[in-house]
């Protein structure tokens, strides 16, 4: 399974790659408007860290301006993955993308059936949310299930990258049922790597070493 942040702070982008297991990197308005940046200044600053892809969200809601952002867009770096809102006027504009090769990521997923259009108009990654599932009280795991399903039964290309991911356990989940990538902010990361017994264990090795004649 591919591992990308989900973060536009660079500064956690670069921390993340010096910890060897970024593959990419998404973004979303909420996390550009976070840091108060330039959107195209960010992007051209990803990109010269991470090789790999690295999606940036148009914010158009009409096929004609969503495909102006996109072929702007993939134009700053070949890695832009251009990510299209899970609309009708979104798959228009999904459409043309895949017909001009633009690599594309459709976000706010939320139903299998969603996923299923996506896959069928050709899109490179699908994001289904499985945080924002869990906060209205339904259990977001399901969905990856689901998805995971439908498009092994026709051998659908698109990958399936797993949003909205918000603790550890979505992210065992998310490599149990097969997930091809899950977009994970910094700080469960961290808790990944994080285990009570191993912090434990090596207070004990390094204190048991203090007895040893140097
Ligand atoms: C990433 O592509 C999504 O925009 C992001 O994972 C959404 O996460 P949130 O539901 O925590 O805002």
């Amino acid at each position: 399974m591919k591992f990308f942040i989900d973060t536009a702070d660079v500064a956690e982008i670069r921390e993340a790659h010096e910890m060897g297991i970024l593959d990419g990197v998404t973004t979303n308005p909420s996390l550009v408007a976070k840091t108060g940046r330039k959107f195209r200044e960010i992007l051209e600053e990803i990109v010269s860290i991470v090789d790999g892809p690295v999606s940036a969200e148009v914010v158009s809601t009409d096929t004609a301006g969503m495909l102006k952002e996109a072929r702007e867009l993939s134009q700053i770096h070949k890695n832009i993955v251009v990510k299209i809102p899970m609309t009708i006027e979104g798959l228009k504009a999904l459409k043309v993308c895949t017909e001009e090769n633009i690599k594309t990521n459709v976000t706010l997923v939320f139903h299998p059936n969603q996923a299923l259009l996506v896959a069928k108009v050709g899109a490179t990654y699908v994001s289904p949310f499985v945080g924002r599932l869990d906060d209205i009280s339904t259990v977001g795991m399901d969905l990856i299930e689901q998805i995971r399903t439908i498009y092994d039964n026709y051998d659908f290309e698109t990958q399936i990258l797993v949003a909205s991911i918000r603790n550890p356990i979505h992210l065992m989940e998310s490599a149990m049922l097969g997930a091809d990538v899950s977009t994970i902010p910094l700080s469960v990361i961290k808790q990944l790597a994080k285990h009570p017994l191993t912090d434990i264990g090596l207070e004990r090795f390094l204190k048991d070493w203090e007895k040893v004649p140097q």
